[in-house]
């Protein structure tokens, strides 16, 4: 059988399906927040009280997805034991009257369908999706990346997979950087469609600014068909040593239609300290129980650092 055949016979398949599952690789290294990844995984890092994997799993739940297949490592444990029941503290919680926080518990322990799936070593993100594979089977699915919170009000995940309801095509997010930050993403060239929506003419990872083909960068989550992993099956390591996903994606393209959801703010790449820092800040001030008391410390901060 041809690749095109296979393609099309791929695409097909999977286009009268509905988007159901997700992937969330959460198995890198996490050496750009070292030295506390060392014991803990980043997508366990608390914003507020709750880690940051715990925002990625409420948002794929949030867009009707119902199974979620969760690539981890051998150091990463404590994601599993995040999501799983805790009979012992639901008891004594129940016995001292705090029914509201042991009902909390039991709630996050049923909030999808989780599966773990081991990558045993970390040799890239394009690698850790294609871990899914046998899971995912010949259904389009989409990935959010396990460290990556994106704010409910732009609306991404539902967009593209709005998108994908619509034209049947895979779709990935993209975000407007300044240029001379494009080096740090992979970079996509677009032709305008409707709204938000742009069509995907090429693509390319960490692109030094003056060779960038635009400013829109790929971030953080994806949509695919199922071709992606024969795409995947077929890439070679690419920059930094490491199985990019970006380059699958080169390949699809060759083989079908790939659309762009674009969006302009309500990122944020925990994996990276500074992110971090504004995302914790940003959530804290956007909570009912905190938000008031927490702004008024901000508000002296910055008269004392005479920042306003
Ligand atoms: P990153 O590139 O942000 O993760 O991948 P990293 O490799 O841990 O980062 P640094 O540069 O060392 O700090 C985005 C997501 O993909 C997962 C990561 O856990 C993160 O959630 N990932 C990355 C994998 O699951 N496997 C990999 O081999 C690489």
């Amino acid at each position: 059988m041809t690749n095109s055949t296979t393609t099309t016979n791929s695409a097909a398949n999977s286009a009268a399906k509905p988007v159901r599952k997700a992937v969330i690789p959460a198995a890198g290294l996490g050496t750009r927040f070292l030295p506390f990844t060392k014991a803990v995984p980043k997508e366990m890092l608390p914003v507020v009280d709750r880690p940051v994997i715990q925002y990625v799993i409420e948002e794929a739940v949030d867009a009707g997805i119902e199974d979620i297949i969760i690539i981890t490592s051998r150091y990463k444990k404590s994601i599993e034991d995040h999501f799983d029941r805790l009979l012992e503290l639901e008891d004594q919680l129940e016995a001292k009257g705090k029914s509201d926080e042991a009902k909390g518990l039991r709630q996050l322990a049923d909030l999808a369908q989780l599966h773990f799936v081991r990558q045993g070593e970390a040799l890239g993100l394009g690698h850790a999706i294609g871990t899914a594979r046998n899971h995912v089977g010949d259904e389009p699915f989409v990935v959010l990346l396990g460290d990556d919170i994106m704010h409910r009000k732009a609306g991404v995940l539902k967009g593209m997979i709005d998108a994908y309801n619509q034209h049947q095509s895979s779709v990935v997010a993209l975000m407007e950087v300044p240029q001379n930050d494009i080096s740090a993403y992979g970079c996509a060239a677009a032709n305008p469609m409707a709204d938000r929506l742009v069509e995907v003419t090429s693509l390319v990872e960490k692109p030094a600014p003056e060779d960038a083909p635009s400013n829109l960068a790929v971030m953080g989550r994806y949509l695919f068909t199922p071709t992606i992993f024969e795409e995947i099956a077929k890439t070679n390591p690419g920059v930094g040593g490491e199985i990019q996903i970006t380059d699958a994606m080169v390949s699809l393209l060759d083989r079908e239609k790939l659309l762009g959801f674009t969006f302009s703010e309500g990122r944020f790449d925990t994996g990276k300290k500074i992110d971090y820092l504004r995302a914790v800040v940003e959530m804290a001030l956007e909570r009912d129980d905190l938000g008031h008391e927490f702004r008024q410390i901000l508000s002296d901060i910055a008269k004392r650092e005479n920042l306003c």
